[in-house]
């Protein structure tokens, strides 16, 4: 087994693959109408994210409706629709993203001893054979396949490769490696990218790609690290959330490329300045408000308090923070709005948040910003949402 990282000059570019509309819906508490889903989808297209996984075409008809109201709309990102490996959710997916510009269908099936013998009750050969079969078939409908062997992390290695290179030969473009139980350490995960590109028939011809979640807290560093082992697409999630303690954390991980980008000599095409106004769209239509101590997007993560903080802050800021809010489009802290702001003012935090408003709407709301500032010393984005959507609607 060999422990070096793959070098990574050749290719610098990261996709960012978000999930935010499949394994983020999955959570509870997470569930998303398609109104609810096309807000977020906009979000994810302003901020030019490669693929948007949209739903699971096969789970519910209400599921297809939306990721066909996704492909229909959404021009840019790719558009991806979750199928397990069978025939019939194959061409539910296809059927759902009929009207994308680009498509791509996901599809996958457990690998490890326990998925095969608790779950599937599959030997390891039906289940390879059933790969070659399934996803020939993915391809003849769909020029871009993507194939996951979930539960790589806790699947032998010897059979892993298996399974990749039946994806392979049968065309699979992209091959992701799933933490589906966020079992794996950065180490170990870096080990294995590394290992998997180096002897995988046909690596070098396939996108490898990254998949974590997030039960012991590694998520984002696990993604990182496969990265460093050789991954180029990172499946994520805004605010990380996604099935039970969530997915890789997209802003996150979009932001330490970024801000370490010395370090990973490597790029991503998100448009930084739009995270803010994804997250808060997110946590609208879902009503999960964002963690207070959230990185990247919590309303403490560009806050001082403490004394000597502040004062280093009020010197120069680099001494307590590492990037500027403006880089991640958080309206900057030093307006703080309350009984003595401006229409102004309003509007303009309103129009950073991500909504377009007329100066009409910006007249009929503001009495009841100004009832609202009199009773609190500040009026928090979450209140701006709130009055700007009214009953829910957006302008
Ligand atoms: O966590 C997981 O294994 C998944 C797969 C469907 C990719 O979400
Ligand atoms: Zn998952």
């Amino acid at each position: 087994m060999m422990t070096t990282e793959t070098k990574t000059t050749d290719d610098d570019h990261v996709k960012i693959f978000d999930t935010t509309l499949r394994d983020g819906e999955q959570a509870p508490g997470f569930s998303m109408s398609t109104d609810a889903k096309l807000i977020v989808a906009r979000a994810l297209q302003e901020l030019n994210v490669d693929i948007i996984e949209a739903g699971f075409a096969a789970a519910s008809p209400g599921d297809s409706a939306s990721v066909s109201a996704v492909a229909s709309e959404i021009e840019g990102p790719t558009i991806c629709s979750l199928s397990r490996l069978n025939v019939a959710d194959i061409e539910a997916s296809a059927r759902a993203l009929e009207p994308a510009k680009k498509k791509r269908i996901h599809t996958f099936i457990g690998t490890s001893p326990t998925h095969r013998d608790a779950k599937l009750k599959m030997s390891k050969i039906q289940i390879l054979d059933k790969i070659s079969d399934v996803v020939k078939f993915a391809v003849s409908v769909c020029d871009d396949v993507e194939f996951s062997p979930e539960d790589a992390i806790r699947t032998e290695r010897d059979y892993l490769i298996e399974a990749i290179e039946a994806a392979i030969d049968a065309g699979a473009k992209t091959i992701n490696i799933p933490d589906t139980v966020g079992y794996t350490t950065t180490e170990e995960i870096l080990d294995l990218f590394s290992f998997l590109k180096e002897n995988a028939k046909g690596a070098e011809d396939v996108t490898f790609s990254t998949h974590c979640h997030d039960d012991l807290g590694m998520a984002v560093a696990n993604s990182l690290a496969a990265v460093r082992g050789g991954a180029r697409q990172i499946e994520c999630a805004i605010n990380g959330i996604g099935e039970r303690a969530g997915n890789c954390s997209m802003e996150e991980a979009v932001m330490a490329l970024a801000t370490r980008r010395d370090f990973y000599k490597l790029e991503t095409q998100v448009k930084t300045t739009k995270i803010y106004q994804a997250s808060v769209a997110l946590a609208r239509v879902t009503h999960n408000p964002i963690p207070r101590n959230k990185a990247i997007v919590g309303k403490n993560a560009f806050a001082h308090e403490a004394g000597i903080h502040q004062h280093g802050i009020l010197a120069d800021r680099r001494t307590y923070e590492i990037m500027d809010a403006e880089s991640v489009g958080m309206p900057s802290n030093s307006i703080v709005l309350g009984k003595h702001s401006g229409k102004h003012a309003v509007a303009s935090r309103v129009e950073a948040l991500g909504f377009k408003v007329s100066k009409q709407k910006v007249e009929d709301i503001f009495p009841a910003f100004k009832s609202l500032a009199d009773t609190c010393r500040e009026v928090t984005d979450a209140d701006l949402v709130k009055l700007v959507t009214g009953n829910g609607k957006t302008d």
